[in-house]
């Protein structure tokens, strides 16, 4: 099963997986297609807040942008699609808290951005990344997918499942992102766990001295409501400092 709200040209630049990690188990996998449903329907009524075009547009705050780092992946994962925990049609899932991240794209007017391409990268539940130079690289979770991509629709929004992010040495818990637009890197930043008390230690995180600029990267990961496995939910959305036109 492929999770829903991916474009037409996510399906095609990625193969369907199996979705359900543990085959045998139809309990828990019935209770996760529930709980994703009634996920998605929390995003349509997130989504309808931002439906009236410049509305909030006085109130936006552009999405603070912050170093790239050394760890986007060096060499690409084959499956690059917005489920981190499945890589290709594999059955065993990733380790670590399992996370709904959405949002938005915008532009600084609040009107949502098609094919902008949301990329992210992330350790893995060991602090591991994607890349040659990782730490930890002995430990690092060979399901984890550490990279994904998905490129927004007419409403801008994107979708991936993933692990709530884990510290490592020197590092707060965080996400990467990069947006891309007509093949032009237009945004990188990270975002970061509302409330957590490593990010007061982190010195990227700490360099942030504007309140405005910290709250528009720092998110809250919530328990899913319902959910009996404990899936986590994060909402976070991007303005960019552009419309589409300019
Ligand atoms: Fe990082």
């Amino acid at each position: 099963m492929d999770l829903e709200l991916k474009p037409a040209s996510n399906q095609k630049q990625n193969q369907p997986k199996t979705y359900n990690p543990h085959p045998n188990m139809n309990t828990i996998h019935s209770s996760r297609c529930q709980n994703r449903r009634r996920f998605l329907r929390g995003l349509s009524f997130g989504a309808a807040l931002f439906t009236v075009p410049g509305l909030f547009a006085d109130e936006l705050v552009r999405t603070h942008p912050q170093t790239e780092g050394p760890f986007y992946p060096d060499k690409l994962p084959l499956d690059t699609d917005n489920d981190l925990l499945v890589i290709n049609d594999t059955t065993t899932p990733a380790l670590g808290e399992m996370t709904w991240l959405s949002g938005r794209v915008l532009d600084a007017r609040g009107e949502p951005i098609r094919n902008a391409l949301v990329e992210i990268w992330q350790c893995d539940h060991n602090g591991a990344y994607l890349h040659s130079g990782t730490s930890n690289r002995d430990k690092r979770d060979a399901h984890f997918q550490g990279f994904g991509r998905f490129l927004t629709g007419s409403s801008g929004e994107y979708l991936f499942r993933t692990i709530k992010p884990v510290p490592y040495p020197g590092r707060c818990p965080h996400i990467h992102f990069a947006i891309k637009m007509k093949g032009r890197k237009e945004l990188v930043t990270q975002c970061y766990i509302e409330g957590h008390p490593g990010n007061e230690k982190d010195g990227i995180y700490r360099s942030i001295k504007d309140e405005k600029a910290r709250k528009s990267i720092t998110i809250p990961f919530v328990a899913m409501k319902n959910s009996r496995i404990g899936e986590l939910a994060a909402r976070f959305d991007i303005v960019m400092g552009l419309t589409p036109a300019a």
